[in-house]
């Protein structure tokens, strides 16, 4: 299967039980564009990710990577487009028993077929490329959460995927390490021209980093556009999540 880097959310519908968690998401994401997902909690935007890795199955609607329909794909051909995907976890979600490098070297190992030299080399390099040079040794309790993000974006590009999902990257992060890892992310962009997909509810990164913000609300995309666009946003739901206010129309519970 030879297919782009583009994604594309059609009409996306996903329940649990009674309660509608996305009632009819559409938007695009461009070939090496980076756009950022927002949206309190509880909004469904891991929901939305899970369903692009087809970790979940959506009620009705599709998400086409490269223009290929997922949701009806055999596990095989769905086995080929994850492979195309890198993810990052909210977490990091790093192997505690495995060092960093070999935590970067896991998928090398798993897909690759390469032989150990040259996966131990893409390792350390893909660590170096996250400004993590020399530390492969070390385990995973050794080092910062910020090392950690960085060696789960290192886990997830090791394999030059065309696309990354990105759920929460500095989520919990100071704000240095949150400026480094947006950096990161606008390299891996540059460097590598990846399309990206970023989940935030950091409003600082997020207009740092997108090319488009989608704001996701109530189960409906209730508002989207460039991150001068929603900051110009006369919305009030917008307006409120953008600022903090604990008075607006989005209730706090
Ligand atoms: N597997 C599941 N089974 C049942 N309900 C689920 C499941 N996964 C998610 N939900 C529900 O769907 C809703 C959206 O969850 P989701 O994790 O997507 O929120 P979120 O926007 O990512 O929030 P946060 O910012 O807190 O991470 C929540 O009410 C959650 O309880
Ligand atoms: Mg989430």
């Amino acid at each position: 299967m030879n297919i782009g880097n583009d994604l594309s959310i059609e009409n996306l519908t996903k329940s649990f039980g009674r309660q509608k968690v996305l009632k009819g998401i559409s938007f695009k994401v461009p070939e090496g564009e980076t756009v950022v997902v927002i949206g309190g909690s509880g909004q469904g935007k891991s929901v939305l990710l899970k369903h692009i890795m087809r970790l979940l199955v959506s009620d009705s609607g599709d998400i086409l990577v490269g223009g290929q329909p997922i949701m009806n794909l055999s596990s095989s051909d769905m086995d080929q487009v994850r492979m195309r995907m890198g993810m990052v976890f909210q977490e990091a979600a790093l192997f505690d028993s495995m060092s960093l490098r070999e935590n970067v070297a896991f998928p090398l190992r798993m897909h690759s077929g390469l032989r150990e030299k040259e996966i131990i080399r893409i390792a350390e390099e893909t660590l170096e490329r996250v400004g993590l040079k020399g530390v492969g040794e070390k385990m995973p309790s050794e080092v910062s959460g910020g090392m950690k993000k960085r060696v789960g974006i290192a886990r997830a590009i090791a394999m030059k995927p065309g696309i990354l999902l990105y759920d929460e990257p500095t989520t919990g992060l100071d704000p240095v390490l949150s400026s480094a890892i947006d950096e990161l992310i606008l390299k891996m962009r540059s460097d590598l021209g990846v399309t990206s997909l970023v989940i935030s509810h950091d409003m600082k990164s997020t207009f740092r980093i997108a090319d488009k913000i989608i704001f996701l609300y109530q189960g409906v995309i209730q508002a989207s556009g460039t991150p001068e666009e929603i900051q110009a946003s006369e919305d009030p739901v917008v307006r409120q999540f953008i600022s903090g206010d604990t008075a607006g129309p989005i209730s706090v519970i």
